[in-house]
């Protein structure tokens, strides 16, 4: 009864959508767990290009049950706009396929309202956040004043408590941070309509993936963000906030301990961020804008949610060792290593320097990346175009030197290796 968990191991947008369409092919159910639409997952099939923000990805493949689990934080109106969208590139969405945690919490224009505010109160300390007020809603959850998508269920509940939360929002808009107020009445009527839409989807998730396990089949969870985004793992407080390691699966979905089986630690083959925040091997300049791309192509490096640019660098080796402390991961898949073709070089950040002393583990958590100094190893890097390659034989010595140089310095498997966007573009090992 296996439970494989695919998680972000750096800093999001590693290429989790496309590895999880791959891996979806032999499961029956793909299931997201936490975060909202501030993730943005991209799907390639032959010339169809699928972004998806909330529905998880492998709803893609017409035999799977997507479930967004009771971890997640779930606005309503951009749910039902990513159901149509998909809808109109032939996708199905219904209730016999999509299934909503009616534990999961709503975002609602109050919270997103918070967003902006509290990133503008911050000046210069911003966080950088997408700004789908992701934070405000999970502090409404903590604070106990949350909105569960089990309100959509009973007559009434849903309207008092937006008309109390609303309340809230607005003292707080006009006098912590003297903003215009938000029409309340007219945020209650949309929900109304919103409730109407989205009631026959929701059901105790946790029940349906339980059932499923006992039954034999195979759930995939889809970790959104990435492990140094985590509330408490992350680079705090340049961190979302949620529970995006593997852990959170187990949380977010209603399901025990014992029901993992596979983590698979989705690793870009170079660092990128979008947003605020400590990053020790960052690159700027040219090596950076080859990195990066121009944003000609869709994988170039800028944001799939927002479209900023991306902060790109080497890839970061101790960073990694802690992602798989953290997450459990047993295997690694790579992507994107096609990107690295052309260069005469390639770094790994194998150790930070502090003073004098250097360090193969993070010496502390990484909340406080700043005095650290990357060291680097250098690897000779290759001319060849890697995305028509599908045998691990075939492809160039120093691009099996780069994989294996990362086995033997994390010492977990590199199981896959994908060599472009597209479903075909993979080696498997
Ligand atoms: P996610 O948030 O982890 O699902 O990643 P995103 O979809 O935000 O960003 C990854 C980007 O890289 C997308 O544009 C993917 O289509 C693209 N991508 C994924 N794997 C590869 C790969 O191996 N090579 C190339 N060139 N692009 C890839
Ligand atoms: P996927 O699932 C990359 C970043 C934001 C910001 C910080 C907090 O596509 O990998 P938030 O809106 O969550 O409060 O922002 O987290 N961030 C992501 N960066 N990929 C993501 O998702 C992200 N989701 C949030 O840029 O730095
Ligand atoms: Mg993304």
């Amino acid at each position: 009864m296996p439970l494989n968990i695919i998680v972000g191991a750096q800093w999001g947008d590693e290429g989790k959508g496309r590895v999880v369409d791959l891996l979806a092919g032999e499961a029956d159910i793909v299931a997201r767990y936490s975060g909202g639409d501030n993730a943005g997952h991209t799907v390639t099939v032959g010339e169809d290009i699928f972004k998806l923000h909330l529905l998880p990805s492998g709803i893609v493949h017409p035999h799977i049950v997507g479930l967004l689990g009771n971890g997640m934080v779930i606005n309503p109106a951009t749910l039902l706009e990513e159901i149509e969208q998909v809808r109109e590139a032939g996708v199905s969405v219904n209730p016999d396929r999509v299934k909503i945690s009616s534990a999961a919490h709503l975002i609602t224009p109050g919270h997103r309202a918070l967003d902006g505010a509290r990133e503008r109160a911050r000046g210069d300390a911003k966080i950088g956040t997408t700004g789908r007020g992701i934070g405000p809603a999970y502090t409404s959850k903590v604070n106990r004043s949350g909105l569960r998508t089990e309100l959509m269920l009973v007559d009434g509940a849903l309207s008092q408590a937006l008309a109390d939360h609303l309340k809230e929002v607005n003292y707080q808009l006009e006098v912590v941070y003297r903003e215009e107020p938000l029409d309340d009445q007219k945020i209650i009527r949309d929900f109304q309509g919103y409730a109407e839409q989205l009631r026959p989807y929701l059901s105790e998730t946790g029940a349906y993936a339980e059932k499923a396990l006992a039954e034999g089949k195979m759930i995939l969870a889809e970790g959104a963000q990435g492990t140094l985004l985590d509330l408490d793992h992350g680079t705090y407080p340049y961190v979302t906030s949620s529970t995006p390691t593997a852990p959170g699966a187990l949380v977010g979905l209603g399901l025990g301990i014992g029901s993992a089986d596979r983590v698979i630690g989705v690793v870009k083959a170079f660092q990128t961020r979008v947003g605020e925040g400590p990053f020790p091997t960052e690159l700027e300049g040219d090596l950076a804008t080859r990195l990066r791309g121009t944003g000609q192509n869709q994988w170039d490096e800028f944001g799939t949610t927002t479209g900023r640019p991306r902060r790109v660098g080497w890839l970061d080796i101790v960073l990694l060792r802690y992602a798989i402390r953290v997450n459990g991961i047993t295997e690694i898949a790579l992507t994107k290593l096609d990107i690295l073709s052309g260069f005469d070089q390639l770094k790994l950040c194998t150790a930070y320097q502090i003073g004098e002393e250097i360090h193969q583990r993070l010496p502390m958590g990484p909340g406080n990346l700043g005095g650290m100094r990357a060291i680097y190893e250098e690897l000779p890097g290759w001319e060849e175009d890697l995305t028509s390659t599908r045998q691990w034989a075939d492809f160039p010595e120093a691009a099996r030197g780069y994989v294996k140089a990362l086995e033997s310095l994390l010492g977990v498997p590199v199981t896959i290796i994908s060599v472009g966007p597209e479903r075909s573009q993979v080696i498997q090992r």
